[in-house]
């Protein structure tokens, strides 16, 4: 699934655009990322491409076709799937319950499980006592489970252990050489976005200040910090 974005601008209130033009293609099967400083409009650019922003001009074009229009949900249906933290679980069932929950067939419940290796313990617990980590694992989990061909993921590595990113983007990586998946990938940790990623964009001021596929970090925090 390739993803256009072409002048995207727009926020949170009728006249005070954050986002001031953003421009970019995710060619299918890609993985783009997205860094920036606290505040440079990542998470912002995110809920533009999903729909979910409430001042947004500009196209978003699916395989060439503009579906800059379609809600949230109708975006969902087509295969595009934003991974924010905390995302959705429900509290009063147990994590294997909204596995099933999620899941479309046993084919797809059983593939999943075998990236993540939760263990049964954890399989039986109830969703409102996990940490703020098992819990992310478990909306991952769920989000991965919709079979997105296009998959934004804002930040999945957030208030997670060294151990559980690592974890998190083993199965990412997994998952990409057993599928076509498109990544719209927004990360925090340039090393992290620049080892993983085919190309990332340096968001600044609203705008794409910096595009590159170019693994030289210091270059890039030199465009980051104006130095
Ligand atoms: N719900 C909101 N209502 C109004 N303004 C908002 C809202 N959410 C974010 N903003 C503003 O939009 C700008 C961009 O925020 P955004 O959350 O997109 O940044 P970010 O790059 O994701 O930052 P971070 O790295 O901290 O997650 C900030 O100035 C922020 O104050
Ligand atoms: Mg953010």
């Amino acid at each position: 699934m390739k993803l256009e974005l072409k002048n995207i601008t727009g926020g949170y209130m009728h006249g005070h655009d954050i986002l001031q033009g953003v421009n970019l293609t995710v060619e299918s099967g890609q993985a783009v990322g997205i860094i920036g400083l606290n505040g440079s409009g990542k998470s912002t650019l995110a809920k533009a491409v999903t729909n979910t922003l409430p001042f947004r001009r500009g196209g978003i074009l699916i395989d060439g076709t503009d579906v800059s229009t379609r809600t949230a949900k109708e975006l969902s249906d087509v295969g595009i799937s934003l991974f924010l933290q905390g995302g959705r679980v429900f509290d009063d069932l147990s994590v294997m319950e909204n596995l099933h929950f999620a899941a479309k067939s046993k084919t797809d419940l059983d593939e999943i499980l075998s990236f993540f290796l939760f263990e049964s313990d954890f399989l039986k617990r109830n969703a409102d006592k996990l940490s703020g980590g098992q819990r992310h694992q478990l909306a991952l989990a769920i989000c991965l489970l919709r079979q997105p061909q296009l998959l934004i993921l804002d930040e999945p590595s957030a208030g997670l252990s060294p151990q559980a990113t690592e974890e998190t983007y083993r199965i990412l990586q997994n998952l990409r050489e057993r599928k076509i998946l498109t990544i719209l990938l927004i990360e925090q940790n340039v090393s992290r976005a620049v080892e993983f990623c085919d190309k990332v964009n340096l968001l600044k001021n609203g705008v794409v200040a910096h595009a590159t596929v170019s693994k030289n970090l210091k270059e890039i925090e030199n465009v980051m910090f104006d130095k």
